[in-house]
């Protein structure tokens, strides 16, 4: 197994292009299941995750091409031979779930393994299922799979009302409508930029969806959807990830291709903190000019608030601020996973529930440290960034499924970065 080796050597400074969104990509590439024609997805990231994803489209028949060096992913689903999402590919990744609604709702029927996933507490699927049950579903939960079936005729149009907002349901439910007989009005749906993303990609295949970006969206069923060229919206976690660097490391980054309105309540405590951001015709630029960052609280929301997925790299700003930050996750249990690992750099962090008070400190040290998940395995390379000394950052695999060259991005910026081979 690979590990990475940080070394803290002061400011950054140069350009860190954003890949397209993870997150986006995940839910776009399931939309070509919808369709006989073909869907071509650019700007896709290159990740495990991506990867993962397509095994599984191919595994029920979908043709899934990578070109451009995985920038381009052109797919068919013409020739579906399956309706079944196994177990094991499923395991490897909850986004898998997605495939859910597409399949049931241009085949009346599916069969999904209930999925697995990042170790960030319990996070069932029931408001996918519910949504699925609006439009007249029938769900059959046994041998750890959903199987599902829609009324003759096909799923019809249903109020969802969601109580409380999913990313992943509101995709579930968004995919399934556009091909249900009739109306579907989703209430307290999500507004992520990736459903703004995924409903641009579905009207583009002939779907009628109203009122994505607000937490109602309603969604006019048609008999079929054709084939579209889509370019993925920028990640914006990977936007925000990196604009951390140079405000732990001090320096000026500019990120390319990311605009603030994607992370605006991010900046907003960016700013609070004292760090710089504009935004420029390239990108966003980040500077850390004099002194100490200030301490901030941050309290995690769905969008537009405070994203969880930059809950854990914040923390690794805080941990050397002037003063005591709270954070407070409110989206997942279970997730701070990083700060022991951050505690053993030298940081000042209590966790009591889902609050965690982060005391600052002058200068982190190099650990040997283990990513436990995705976002923590970021928090902890940025902390490194920092620190005196080596940083080792071991079970670098979370790292892949969300970032494609770290190694470069940080090096090109004048981090000291390298993945070696474990000892
Ligand atoms: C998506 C993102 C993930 C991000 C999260 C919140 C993808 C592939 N992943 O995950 O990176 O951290 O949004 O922004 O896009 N829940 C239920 N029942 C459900 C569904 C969710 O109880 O049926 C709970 C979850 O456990 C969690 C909360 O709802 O506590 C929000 O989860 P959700 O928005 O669904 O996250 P994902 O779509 O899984």
């Amino acid at each position: 197994m690979d590990q990475i080796i940080v070394t803290g050597n002061g400011p950054l400074n140069g350009q860190i292009p954003i890949a397209g969104a993870k997150n986006a990509c995940l839910t776009l590439m399931p939309a070509t299941l919808l369709s006989e024609e073909p869907l071509t997805l650019t700007n896709a990231p290159r990740l495990s995750d991506i990867r993962t994803m397509t095994l599984l489209l191919q595994s029920l028949g979908a043709e899934v091409q990578a070109l451009q060096e995985g920038q381009v992913l052109a797919m068919s689903s013409h020739d579906l031979t399956s309706q079944r999402a196994d177990y094991d590919i499923v395991r490897k990744m909850r986004a898998s779930i997605l495939v859910l609604g597409p399949l049931l709702a241009r085949f009346g029927h599916a069969e999904v393994s209930l999925p697995g996933g990042c170790a960030i507490g319990a996070r069932p699927v029931d408001l996918h299922l519910k949504a699925l049950e609006a439009m007249g579903a029938e769900l059959d939960l046994r041998d750890g799979y959903v199987h599902a079936k829609a009324p003759a005729g096909g799923l019809r149009g249903g109020l969802v009302d969601f109580p409380f907002v999913s990313v992943g349901a509101t995709e579930n439910a968004l995919m399934a409508a556009t091909l249900a007989k009739g109306t579907t009005v989703l209430k307290n749906a999500a507004r992520e930029p990736e459903i703004v993303d995924l409903a641009r990609c579905l009207q583009k295949m002939g779907a009628q969806i109203d009122g994505e970006g607000t937490s109602e969206i309603t969604i006019q069923g048609v008999d079929r959807l054709g084939g579209a060229t889509h370019r993925v919206v920028t990640d914006r976690i990977e936007l925000g990830t990196y604009m951390l660097a140079p405000a732990i490391c001090g320096g000026e980054v500019e990120c390319l291709g990311g605009t603030i309105d994607l992370v605006s309540a991010f900046c907003e405590k960016l700013d609070e903190a004292g760090i710089h951001v504009e935004e420029t015709p390239n990108g966003v630029k980040v500077a850390r000019r004099n002194g100490r960052v200030s301490a901030v609280d941050v309290t995690t929301e769905p969008f537009p608030g405070f994203p969880t997925d930059l809950q854990a790299q914040m923390m690794a700003l805080l941990c050397t601020a002037e003063g005591t930050s709270v954070l407070e996750e409110k989206i997942f249990e279970n997730r701070f996973m990083h700060a022991p690992e951050l505690i053993r750099m030298g940081a000042q962090i209590d966790v009591q529930g889902g609050h965690a008070t982060v005391t600052g400190v002058d200068r982190l040290r190099g650990a040997p440290v283990m990513a436990t998940d995705l976002r923590a395995s970021v928090s902890l390379i940025l902390a490194g960034l920092a620190a005196e000394g080596d940083t080792v950052v071991s079970r670098v695999y979370h790292l892949d499924r969300g970032y494609e060259h770290v190694v470069r991005k940080l090096s090109g910026v004048g981090a000291r970065i390298e993945r070696v081979k474990e000892q």
